[in-house]
């Protein structure tokens, strides 16, 4: 096995001009003792002579004596063309060294207090599209030998271009591609001055609740509800308020009567997280009209907003928003795929100087080249495509659940129509635990979540999470019929 294409960097190995002994005898005892201690292990490609009397200040004739050495002895392979290498016959004579044994972890009282707050729930990214896992695009069919391309013709640009640091805010060129892809398919007309670029959604809300946010601020929290955006605002140190879902969405009266002097609401419109609906008109404007009374914020989570099956979805609550409330957040984790961690706020005009400055003053921000060539992806339409594509596709597995569902989950698992997003749900009956399902399903490498687990305080719904997205409609079925095998096996 060759490792380290250029030969390993050695920088152990040193010379001492004071010593008595000649310095190939030093380089070649050094080397030797690398070998034989497993710290160079078999197969690890040496540099060159060259390369190694450069960076050791030694002659060319020199390493060669060292390299020659060390080939008698056994210890080190040359092979014509290729380089030299640790000979796989060598057996370290040490076991190489054992990973560390796990340290105690400091006391909470070194800790920050957001590092001590054991609150936290495990954000869980699933890596594999196993059946009905939710959050997941198609793998299997995004454009890649496109992307491969697009990505190759990006890295032959000017490295004047490509190579320095990108603007903190975001790409000005993806700033307008996504501008103008929000006002073409959300039906949101903002800016590019309004678009601020992050790592993905769960990065906009860090910094959206950093910015806007103070520690024991009153903020409403859908209940059930995503728990990405809850570990953000946990992480600023906000007071979260449960606030129920119903049919239409969140639930603005129990807010009111929760908290009145709200601060934020952080709300899933397009597709509820994790329930499903949309946020029904109304509901939206109670909500707008709401923020305004208590003179709130409104993070509005677009998350699947591109994704709708039947009419075209509600335009976004950022679109309908007068007062300059609603801070909008898409993500490129759907659309396209999560790997990409590309996600955009669109702010309200009263806000971009501040995030301009804010976000200005750190280096912080997403790869130069994922932002060019997502720009590129829009602007030649290949992205608008792409999406078109992809609802034809999402209609076809949500048919194939429910059709699946109507056949095997009969009395079992009640699964919801939904017409938009990625995944549904399936209401259990009362009396089965939701969490013994969902582990009942994991043995059958099936990947559903307990509603319960995006609950912040008891919640009535009991079910799991059915995604549709990321199988094909054969593993959907097969998986709903082994879903129906580990649910018969829960006791009631
Ligand atoms: C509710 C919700 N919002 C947003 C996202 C996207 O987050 P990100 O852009 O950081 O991948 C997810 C990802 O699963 C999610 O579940």
């Amino acid at each position: 096995m060759t490792k380290y294409a250029g030969g390993a960097l050695i920088p152990s190995l040193r010379v001492e001009r004071d010593q008595p002994a000649s310095l190939s005898m030093q380089l070649a005892t050094k080397l030797r003792d690398l070998i034989l201690s497993g710290q160079l292990p078999p197969g690890t490609r040496l540099p060159a002579t060259r390369i190694l009397a450069r960076e050791h200040g030694v002659s060319r004739t020199t390493a060669v004596t060292v390299y020659e050495q060390l080939v008698s002895e056994g210890m080190i392979v040359s092979r014509v063309g290729a380089g030299t290498f640790v000979s796989d016959e060598v057996k370290p004579l040490a076991p190489p060294p054992e990973p560390k044994a796990p340290t105690t972890p400091p006391p909470i009282a070194d800790l920050s207090r957001d590092a001590a707050d054991q609150f936290f729930p495990r954000l869980e990214h699933p890596r594999t599209p196993r059946p009905f896992v939710t959050g997941m695009p198609a793998f299997d069919a995004f454009p890649m030998a496109l992307w491969a391309h697009m990505s190759a013709r990006y890295w032959r640009s000017p490295r004047a271009e490509i190579m320095s640091y990108p603007e903190a805010t975001g790409l000005p060129v993806l700033r307008e591609a996504i501008a103008r892809h929000l006002g073409a398919n959300r039906g949101l007309l903002c800016r590019p001055e309004e678009v601020f670029i992050f790592a993905g959604a769960q990065d906009a809300f860090l910094q959206i609740a950093q910015i806007l946010l103070e520690p024991g601020d009153p903020v409403w929290m859908e209940n059930p509800g995503a728990i990405g955006a809850r570990n953000a605002l946990l992480a600023r140190g906000v007071r979260l308020v449960p606030v129920p879902v119903d049919a239409h969405g969140i639930d603005v009266a129990a807010g009111r009567d929760a908290e009145p002097a709200f601060r934020a609401a952080f709300v899933t419109p397009a597709h509820q997280h994790p329930l499903g609906m949309p946020m029904s008109r109304d509901r939206r404007f109670d909500l707008l009209a709401e923020a305004d009374r208590a003179d709130a914020w409104i993070i509005e989570d677009d998350y699947v907003g591109e994704f709708h099956y039947g009419r075209a979805s509600l335009p976004p609550l950022k679109a309908l928003d007068t007062s300059g409330r609603v801070i909008y957040v898409g993500t490129f984790s759907k659309a396209l795929f999560p790997a990409v961690r590309l996600g955009y706020a669109v702010v309200p005009e009263a806000l971009t100087d501040t995030f301009e400055r804010i976000l200005g003053a750190s280096a912080h921000g997403v790869s130069h080249a994922i932002q060019s060539i997502v720009a590129q992806f829009i602007d030649e339409g290949k992205f608008s495509a792409h999406i078109r594509r992809m609802r034809s596709l999402y209609r076809d597995r949500r048919d194939a659940l429910m059709e699946a569902g109507s056949r095997h989950l009969q009395g079992l698992v009640e699964v919801q129509n939904t017409e938009t997003g990625f995944h549904t749900i399936g209401l259990l009956p009362p009396g089965l635990d939701d969490r013994q399902a969902a582990e009942a399903a994991s043995r059958e490498n099936l990947a559903t979540a307990p509603l319960s687990r995006f609950a912040l305080s008891p919640i009535a719904a009991n079910g799991l999470t059915l995604g549709f997205s990321a199988t094909p409609p054969v593993e959907i079925t097969r998986g709903v019929e082994r879903l129906a095998r580990a649910l018969r096996s829960v006791p009631r």
